[in-house]
């Protein structure tokens, strides 16, 4: 029998949530069975998409948290048991299952098994993980870069925009981004090489509108959305004819009792002939070796950059989750719950 501590959801949040919608609690967990593997797990992720998992009612791809049980997301952990011949004990893995909690107990095909010596074991759970994956589907699959075109990418200094950021100059654009401190601001044009990004704090849509039509005065060609409200209705505005979108997420409205007003300029998409295609990252897990023949090297390089915000200890869990929906996390936000042996 081992023991694990593990983060339970303890209410539905109305609003933005907060610590006392989270409780723990330990408990005994069986010995794994043939096919699965015991896990201590090293490091987790918190995700925005996890807000939406603490909608009971809401239909999505995804099905809620209970009230009362544990929490679960990404984590990478370090095998202690296996009953699989996938896995030995030791070896490092990734998988979506095993986060809010120190040990777990599942299958060993949620699992990926990782090299320590290529990147920081956190990396899996950022720039080479879930994220990185999302950046780069949003960026080569949906909008299709060419060289010499113009991105926007909102959430920028964020896990997935901070790399679609740099893909995009990879891929030879003109890029744009926003974040929401002078901090954060000054990383994307001094490290990951944004040619403007802009506070949206400072902004209202006039402004930002006139500030992107400044820089792109052909319009913008390519959108990477992971915030939605007053940047969408800019970006509209200043779309370029054949402009393509990705929208990834909307986290400004993640914590909204009701749904904002649409934007009040989305005819633009019509005379533009403007693309816009939302997506989910795991229908895209096919794509995974393309993905990491391409940004691991890169990453190897030293031509990508990566930022990470590190909360020690399980019990900051909350706080981790909570700290994206104020912008307290620079990067990757991820929770160091224990050492390897
Ligand atoms: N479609 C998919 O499969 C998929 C997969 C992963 C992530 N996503 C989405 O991608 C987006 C970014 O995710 P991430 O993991 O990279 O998170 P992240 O950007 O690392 O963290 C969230 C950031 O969002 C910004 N933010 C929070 N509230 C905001 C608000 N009201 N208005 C504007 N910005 C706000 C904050 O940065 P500032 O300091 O800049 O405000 C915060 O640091 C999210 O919308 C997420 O849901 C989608």
């Amino acid at each position: 029998m081992t023991e694990t501590r593990q983060i339970t959801l303890e209410d539905y949040p109305a609003g933005m949530p907060a610590p006392e919608h989270f409780g723990h609690r330990t408990v005994d967990l069986p010995d794994p069975q043939d096919g699965e593997v015991l896990i201590r797990v090293l490091w987790m992720s918190v995700d925005p998409y996890m807000r939406g998992r603490m909608r009971p009612n809401v239909k999505s791809y995804i099905p809620p948290f209970q009230k009362g049980e544990p929490l679960d997301g990404g984590a990478v952990g370090q095998v202690i048991k296996s009953k699989d011949p996938k896995f030995a004990e030791g070896d490092f893995v990734v998988g979506f299952a095993g986060g809010w909690r120190d040990h777990h107990v599942g299958p060993a095909s949620a699992y990926t098994k990782v090299d320590p010596n290529l990147a920081p074991l956190s990396a899996y759970l950022g720039v080479l993980g879930m994220p990185g994956l999302t950046a780069w589907v949003g960026l080569s699959q949906i909008i299709k870069p060419k060289e010499g075109e113009v991105l926007y990418v909102s959430g920028a200094a964020g896990a997935v925009g901070s790399l679609a950021c740099q893909l995009g100059k990879h891929y030879g654009m003109t890029v744009m981004g926003s974040a929401g401190s002078a901090e954060k601001v000054e990383w994307l044009e001094k490290e990951a090489g944004v040619d403007k990004a802009f506070n949206y704090k400072e902004h209202d849509v006039v402004s930002l509108t006139k500030a992107i039509s400044e820089i792109a005065p052909k319009g913008v060609d390519g959108y990477f959305e992971n915030v939605g409200g007053m940047q969408l209705e800019a970006i509209l505005n200043t779309v370029a004819f054949g402009g393509r979108m990705a929208f990834c997420g909307m986290i400004s409205g993640y914590n909204n009792d009701k749904p904002e007003p649409g934007p009040s300029n989305l005819i633009n998409i019509v005379g533009r002939g403007v693309m816009i295609q939302g997506f989910i990252v795991s229908n895209y897990m096919n794509l995974v070796p393309q993905f990491a023949a391409e940004v691991a090297p890169l990453l190897a390089a030293g031509k990508v950059k990566f930022e990470e915000t590190i909360y020690e200890g399980l019990d900051k869990a909350p706080d981790a989750f909570i700290g994206l929906f104020r912008g307290e996390n620079f990067g990757k936000a991820v929770v160091k719950i224990a050492e390897p042996a």
